[in-house]
């Protein structure tokens, strides 16, 4: 059983879907910096660490050891001493097709320019959105009318996709 944990941010959508979709993984533990994601509302959630001291966050993991550690929606730059000391066990969710729109708001800049729109599953590396790609689906915006449709289809293939890899990855 691989034991997972995921790192997420206000919404926490990933991170619940991950957890409902539990198979050959558990997630034992959950890291965040917002006290004000919508995924603490839910009940019987395994552990979580809500913190933005990154010491701290890496005392808890090397305290847990997980075989993989998923970054899904947590908005801040994980520093390098995390990616190291994990290497090779660390896995991005981004929702652009990389390198395209590395950083913040990839899913609108593509869907407003009709470029490289979907999503990128990735090993972590120091630089941001960098690191070997695992997989990549690419979304046609001209279906989509509006961003908030685009986006809906969007998020429909997060919640495929991730836990697919989460399941199949072998470390
Ligand atoms: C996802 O689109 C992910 O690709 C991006 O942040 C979003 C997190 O979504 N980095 P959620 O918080 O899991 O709903």
């Amino acid at each position: 059983m691989k034991r997972v944990v995921v790192f997420f941010g206000k919404g926490g959508s990933n991170f619940l879907n991950l957890i409902k979709k539990e198979n050959n993984y558990k997630i034992i533990a959950g890291i965040t910096n917002r006290a004000d994601s919508d995924a603490l509302k839910e009940k019987d959630l395994p552990p979580i660490l809500i913190s933005s001291d990154f010491n701290e966050i890496l005392g808890y993991l090397k305290n847990l050891n997980p075989d993989l550690i998923v970054l899904a929606g947590f908005m801040k730059i994980v520093p390098s001493f995390i990616i190291n000391e994990f290497k090779g066990k660390i896995i991005n969710l981004h929702p652009s097709i990389l390198p395209n729109f590395k950083g913040l708001n990839a899913d609108k800049l593509s869907f407003e320019t009709k470029k490289a729109c979907g999503i990128t599953i990735h090993f972590a590396s120091e630089e941001l959105d960098s690191g070997d790609i695992i997989l990549q689906y690419h979304i046609n915006p001209y279906k989509f009318k509006t961003y908030e449709e685009y986006h809906r289809e969007l998020k429909k293939a997060e919640w495929t996709f991730l836990p697919d890899v989460v399941e199949r990855i072998n470390l």
